[in-house]
């Protein structure tokens, strides 16, 4: 082989290393040229040939040939990760990328503010979980065994003694059952009944459940002091509440909760429907016989419970029509009432 020869294969291998289009071509490439059978070595091998005089720059160029193909295909497997370096390259003249700010949900802010309230009242927060015992869930608080809300079709049953609470009320049974009088709490959570989802309507919801019980007496004017100063720290309202009778198994006497109207104060507007008044809650004297079922001397305790519906209060506060907008989690509900 002449010097001439060489340096024609020494241009043709660098051109096809240029020309290779991914990593597998280029491996192949070096097999070719600089593997151990490879055109590089032969060449070296036939140096013995070459006239004495000539091997000193015939040597040297063999060498460079194979330095410069080795840097060559070196350039090459590096240029495939370059561009994508190059367009991360940090570049501290461009503004930065600002998060969007959080936005406390409505449930929760709710939460926070009504634990905040009875917190100033003596109330402190006690909790249960969501599935829960027939016991705790109906027996224990009066239900009769064949209570319509007890049917499948009102109550997600998982087994024969095992459902999804439908109601706060059970964390009374359990706080009684653990502890003596006097108790002054309130029970936040989630709740759960077979309701079709409307704009009213949720199968999951949130209430909050409160429990006053003494040795010394309790009337319902304590109940009503209680939720209007509620009402009012809630709702900015100046007007209270109003108690109308009703019925629940595990109270007695028995009332639903109107508050005044915080839009119209009263006087009539569409969020009240123009009845001046707004159905918060249900409430009412605990039931002797729920003192019996938890093991307290009914004839020396007495006391009061109350539980409201969360999104009831977020929905009126926030004048927000529809409970579903709840559980969306759409930004940009969510960013309205930031
Ligand atoms: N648990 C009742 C309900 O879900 C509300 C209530 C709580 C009523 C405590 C009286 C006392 O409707």
């Amino acid at each position: 082989m002449t010097l001439a020869e060489l340096e024609k294969q020494q241009a043709q291998s660098l051109a096809e290393v240029a020309a290779a289009l991914d990593a597998a071509a280029l491996e192949q490439l070096r097999i070719r040229y600089l593997g151990r059978n490879g055109i590089v070595p032969a060449v070296m091998k036939q140096m013995k040939d070459v006239a004495p005089e000539e091997r000193p720059v015939f040597g040297k160029s063999v060498n460079n040939w194979r330095s410069t193909l080795e840097a060559a295909m070196a350039a090459k497997a590096g240029a495939a990760e370059q561009p994508r370096a190059a367009g991360n390259a940090f570049d501290p003249t461009l503004p930065g990328r600002w998060p969007a700010p959080g936005a406390k949900h409505p449930i929760s802010r709710v939460i926070e503010e009504s634990v905040a309230i009875f917190n100033r009242l003596g109330f402190s927060v006690a909790d249960g979980p969501d599935i829960e015992s027939r016991f705790n869930n109906f027996t224990a608080l009066n239900t009769p065994a064949h209570h319509p809300s007890m049917n499948a079709s009102d109550t997600f049953w998982l087994a024969e003694d095992q459902l999804l609470r439908t109601q706060t009320s059970p964390v009374q049974i359990r706080i009684m059952t653990q502890h003596q009088p006097p108790i002054r709490i309130i029970t936040p959570g989630r709740t759960y009944r077979r309701d079709t989802t409307d704009a009213t309507h949720s199968a999951n919801f949130h209430q909050m459940e409160g429990l006053y019980v003494d040795t010394k007496p309790i009337s319902l004017a304590d109940l009503k002091a209680t939720l209007a100063y509620f009402a009012k720290e809630m709702m900015g309202s100046t007007a209270g509440v109003r108690f109308r009778p009703h019925f629940f198994p595990f109270t007695e006497p028995s009332v639903e909760v109107d508050f005044a109207c915080h839009v119209c104060a009263g006087q009539g507007c569409r969020v009240c429907k123009m009845s001046g008044w707004i159905e918060i809650a249900g409430a009412g004297m605990v039931d002797p016989r729920v003192f019996d079922f938890v093991g307290y001397p009914s004839e020396e305790v007495n006391g009061y419970a109350f539980g409201f519906g969360i999104e009831r209060i977020a929905m009126i506060k926030y004048g927000i029509p529809d409970i579903r907008w709840l559980y969306e989690n759409d930004a940009r509900f969510l960013e309205q009432l930031r």
